[in-house]
């Protein structure tokens, strides 16, 4: 896809060699948590929606063999950052050499819950496969991303979608967006939580059966407003438990005019549904003067347009 600048472009602009891409976060609308399976991994049924909260990606070829990130933030410059070892695994897998740059404008939040990570290395599958017209089918894209992190299949797909099993069955729900949740407010807690460890604090009693999140699938697609009690997390009672700075977000976002408050994904990001600007925007300003990391985002669907090359 040509970008309008493409045709006026001089000619040290048209080397082909650049791609630019947009990678969106998410929310977890709601998070059933089903029970513990033998792999160690949770059975999960969650409905997930990105939001227009993204990081840039710059990929440029290089005439050398390796694979290099460089990121905004410092601490994701090394061989765990899932772009990098999403680039690295389409390599393997087709037995590429071409060499490649990763920069990565970082915005999204850092092991947040909101699935910035996952993001980016999906961003980096569809990208290289459009770019490099790789032989990838559905299947092996879906392979690959389920080998990189259980939310990385929803994000080749994004918009809103019911995701099972480990996270990584995707069903993609009609584009639907609730009125009461035309404004969505995140606020990022000053604390990181590790994925892993909020799982493994899940109590007996915090398990469900997955009924609120088809209730909500149901609803959706019905195109009729959600009921709250629906939008239920099984991660939040431990988190909020353990991590009493998200408590008080959650309290603090309550008395600053939010209607109700979840948890995305295992946090510590919260999330709260507006659905007119001038109550998101004078909450987000309340939130702000406390000191809180507030974004004012939407629900997006992302497309190919999001791609600028030159
Ligand atoms: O798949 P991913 O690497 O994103 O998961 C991070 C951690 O979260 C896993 O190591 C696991 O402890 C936990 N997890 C889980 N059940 C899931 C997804 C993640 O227990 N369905």
């Amino acid at each position: 896809m040509h970008n309008a600048r493409m045709s006026h472009a001089r000619h040290t602009y048209t080397t082909g060699a650049v791609r630019f891409v947009q990678s969106y976060a998410k929310i977890n609308l709601t998070l059933d948590v089903l029970g513990k399976r033998a792999d160690g991994y949770h059975e999960l049924a969650t409905v997930m929606q990105t939001v227009d909260l993204s990081d840039t990606l710059c990929l440029t070829m290089t005439d050398d063999e390796s694979v290099r990130v460089i990121c905004s933030r410092p601490e994701l410059n090394n061989d765990d950052n899932l772009a990098l070892r999403a680039a690295q695994a389409v390599r393997q897998r087709l037995a590429l050499t071409q060499g490649l740059t990763i920069e990565l404008h970082k915005r999204i939040p850092i092991a947040a819950g909101l699935g910035g990570g996952s993001s980016n290395a999906a961003t980096v599958l569809l990208a290289l496969q459009a770019w490099w017209q790789l032989p990838l089918s559905t299947m092996d894209m879906l392979t690959i991303a389920a080998s990189l992190g259980s939310d990385v299949p929803f994000f080749l797909s994004g918009g809103l979608a019911l995701c099972e099993g480990r996270g990584e069955r995707v069903t993609p729900l009609a584009a639907h967006w609730p009125a009461s949740m035309r404004w969505l407010l995140l606020v990022k807690p000053s604390i990181s939580v590790s994925t892993a460890a909020v799982f493994r604090s899940l109590a007996v009693h915090d398990y469900a059966d997955g009924a609120r999140s088809r209730a909500a699938c149901r609803a959706l697609q019905a195109m009729d407003e959600l009921d709250p009690n629906d939008l239920h997390n099984s991660l939040e009672r431990g988190v909020l438990e353990e991590y009493p700075a998200v408590a008080q977000a959650k309290a603090d976002m309550l008395r600053a005019g939010a209607p109700y408050v979840r948890l995305s994904g295992s946090g510590p990001t919260l999330f709260a549904p507006f659905p007119d600007l001038s109550l998101a925007a004078r909450t987000q300003q309340l939130l702000r003067a406390q000191g809180y990391e507030v974004y004012l985002s939407r629900a997006v669907y992302p497309d190919l347009k999001d791609v600028t090359f030159y």
